[in-house]
């Protein structure tokens, strides 16, 4: 059934990083490509006014025009200039929330999105409340929602004593990246994939998020979190979600939604016996990071997934700052074949299929041919399809525009986002110590240890770049 558009957007944290970073640009994109014409409300406790906001919006575009080597776009600055109010105050303070009532105006409907710490969340969401702004509204959190699995628990409470679960979104921008979409069309909208897709045929699957780059100014934020609670428990445990659901029964959100509850709930609790935690050398210099922490920026661990199709088939995760590359890419690796007929076909030169995420969008299927001459011996190729959109959607401007209609399908429910810690929980809280590792390395070397079999980390290399 379509629900109602709403009329207003009213963000929370509006001098912080990730509105400088990722909101301006997605609200400049969704004014000039989708014609979104609401007030957008920020707020703050900054002692700011309307010029400063305007006046960081302008240094957000410019820098975000910059990165992609275009030109400042005057006139979707001024149109989202016009859009803007804003409200400073403390949320402890009742004022803040009658200034945000007024700026509402005639709103009935307002979308409040909260980039905000979590703890944040009930004083902000019982201060819209006292005010009636929580009556009709939709409310978008921000990840990590929560730090483990009950504070998660008691923050679902909080949020569903003034929103219902309906009308609460929470975000993960991985999930409106175009390349994390593909993997669920890609699988289900062929049926060659479907009859392999199981531990029949898959003797492991892995995913490495690599970031050639430290905590960029994030280490107060980043010393709290670390990389499990940062981009495990959500981002890629959502890819996995993707890579090993089952088909949903239709592509409506409920059944979207259903489905990848039950692949969360199949997931094992990952054992700390199998998860090792690095952290780059230099990274304690870092300002607002504790000079003794033992916080990971880089993790690999070993997962499984107890259902009839995954039964036994391990799934490897590594995520790093400080890695050698930036690339997001997935590894599922085929079994061999029964018999070597030809050449000896060990494990690392067995059949797979590639997924890559970031920064290029590629899929591609590793095999092997025969290499030309008397002999029948082969080398591998690989089969790859790549994607040249002409304009994709910043994840952040298709999720914004999702809540903004109401479609929560690729937001988390509030059982998955639960289903989700219990997996990591155990691990949170282990005290070993991290193991350090070089700046620019593949981290530390203990992380080829979880392996069971012989097939090892597949570390992302450059692309070759192909003409179009
Ligand atoms: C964020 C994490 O959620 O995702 C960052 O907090 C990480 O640490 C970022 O760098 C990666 O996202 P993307 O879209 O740049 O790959």
């Amino acid at each position: 059934m379509p629900t109602p558009r709403s009329d207003a957007l009213v963000f929370f944290g509006a001098t912080g990083d990730l509105a400088y970073k990722k909101i301006f640009p997605a609200l400049q994109a969704m004014i000039l490509n989708d014609g979104l014409d609401l007030p957008i409300i920020g707020v703050a406790h900054s002692d700011w006014t309307i010029k400063d906001l305007r006046a960081r919006a302008r240094d957000s575009l410019t820098k975000a025009a910059k990165d992609k080597g275009a030109k400042f776009d005057k006139e979707g600055f001024d149109k989202l200039s016009a859009l803007l109010h804003y409200v400073d105050g403390d949320y402890n303070d009742p004022a803040t929330f009658d200034a945000i009532k007024k700026a509402l105006g005639k709103a009935k409907r307002p979308l409040h999105y909260l980039a905000i710490p979590p703890s944040l969340f009930a004083v902000v969401a019982q201060g819209l409340q006292k005010v009636g702004c929580a009556e009709n509204a939709r409310v978008v959190v921000e990840k990590p929602f929560g730090r483990d699995l009950a504070s998660a628990k008691a923050l679902n409470a909080t949020l569903h004593e003034v929103f219902p679960e309906q009308s609460i979104f929470r975000i993960d921008h991985y999930l409106g990246k175009e390349p994390v979409q593909n993997l669920l069309y890609f699988r289900f909208a062929n049926t060659l994939f479907e009859p392999v897709w199981n531990r029949n045929y898959v003797e492991s699957v892995q995913i490495t998020m690599a970031e050639d780059f430290g905590v960029q100014g994030r280490g107060a934020f980043y010393d709290d979190i670390g990389a499990i609670r940062d981009v495990v428990q959500n981002h890629l445990l959502q890819v996995i979600a993707m890579l090993a659901m089952d088909a949903p029964v239709g592509s409506d959100a409920d059944s979207l939604r259903a489905e990848k509850l039950r692949i969360f709930r199949a997931m094992k609790p990952v054992d700390p016996k199998d998860v090792v935690r690095g952290q780059y050398k230099g990274y304690r210099d870092v300002e607002g990071v504790k000079p003794d922490s033992n916080v990971e920026t880089f993790v690999a661990l070993r997962l499984h997934i107890d259902n009839w199709r995954w039964n036994g088939v391990p799934f490897y995760i590594r995520a790093g700052k400080n890695l050698p590359i930036t690339a997001t890419e997935v590894i599922v690796d085929m079994k061999t074949p029964p018999l070597s007929l030809f050449d000896e076909i060990g494990q690392k030169e067995s059949n797979y299929f590639r997924f890559r995420f970031n920064p290029e969008v590629i899929i591609a299927e590793g095999a092997r041919v025969k290499k030309p001459g008397e002999k029948m011996r082969g080398e591998p190729v690989e089969l790859v399809a790549r994607h040249h959109p002409q304009r994709e959607k910043l994840p952040y401007e298709r999720l914004l525009g999702d809540a903004i209609r109401g479609d929560n399908s690729q937001f988390t429910s509030d059982e998955s986002v639960e289903a989700a810690w219990a997996v990591v929980d155990k691990v949170l809280t282990h005290e070993k110590p991290v193991v350090l590792y070089k700046p620019g390395s593949w981290g530390p070397t203990e992380a080829a240890k979880i392996f069971q079999g012989e097939e090892g980390w597949h570390d992302p290399t450059p692309e070759e770049s192909f003409p179009c």
